[in-house]
């Protein structure tokens, strides 16, 4: 199977997992990314199931009104049974990276609401140690240098991602060459550096569910 096979597979599942856990008339939680791109195509079958979804980027709120279903803004939502998104790397704790695509912001406020965080990846994601995937960070502009040094001081080697600029007005700086053993710990340290907006590590708040793409069939993992 290829990739975008697999993601389909677990698009379509993630689908399935939606129907069965959410009540009638529920507003779900979407996420961005090309996986999260295959449960929008999948989600549009059940649409009359839902109220509704929360966007975590512009990209997914234009392709959920390219199918009809009604965006709501998070201010006006108190609580969505489920939050659907992908990853960049999750581990066997569900502790996950996020933001390849710059999303991690959004991504993170918009699942803090939800109940559930199910997290849809093909298994090449799954990884034992975090940290190969270059772990973005969402920096206010002018803080962009004293970011990158303190990063470097936690031993990291941070590249600004160029030419990029997050639906917030933000940069992204992608941290390379960490080995991440506590994954709490550190989310929570880089959280503390001043003008970071966000970190792309989900720990404290990790998926509750791993819907995992192989050739063999999707699995399901829980915390
Ligand atoms: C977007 O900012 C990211 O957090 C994505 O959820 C993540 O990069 C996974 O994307 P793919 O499904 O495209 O691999």
């Amino acid at each position: 199977m290829t990739q975008d096979e697999l993601k389909q597979a677990v698009a379509r599942a993630a689908r399935d997992y939606v129907a069965d856990h959410i009540p009638a008339g529920a507003i779900i939680g979407v996420g961005t990314g090309s996986t999260a791109n295959f449960f929008i195509d999948e989600l549009a079958a059940i649409k009359s199931r839902l109220e509704g979804a929360v966007a975590s980027s512009e990209a997914t709120r234009q392709r959920l009104e390219k199918y009809g279903i009604p965006v709501f803004d998070l201010n006006d939502v108190s609580e969505m049974p489920v939050y659907v998104d992908g990853a960049d790397e999750i581990n066997d704790k569900l502790e996950m990276i996020k933001g390849g695509g710059g999303a991690l912001t959004r991504e993170k406020i918009v699942a803090a609401v939800a109940t559930t965080f199910v997290c849809v990846c093909d298994q090449s994601k799954l990884v034992r140690t975090l940290g190969k995937f270059p772990l973005p960070v969402e920096v206010i502009p002018m803080a962009r240098s004293q970011v990158a040094r303190a990063l470097t001081k936690l031993g990291g080697q941070p590249r600004l991602r160029q030419g990029f600029v997050t639906d917030n007005g933000n940069v992204i700086i992608d941290v390379h060459g960490l080995s991440i053993g506590n994954a709490v710990a550190l989310e929570t340290e880089l959280n503390q550096i001043a003008g970071v907006v966000c970190n792309g590590l989900f720990a404290r708040q990790g998926a509750d569910v791993l819907l995992l793409a192989a050739a063999e069939g999707v699995k399901t993992l829980t915390r």
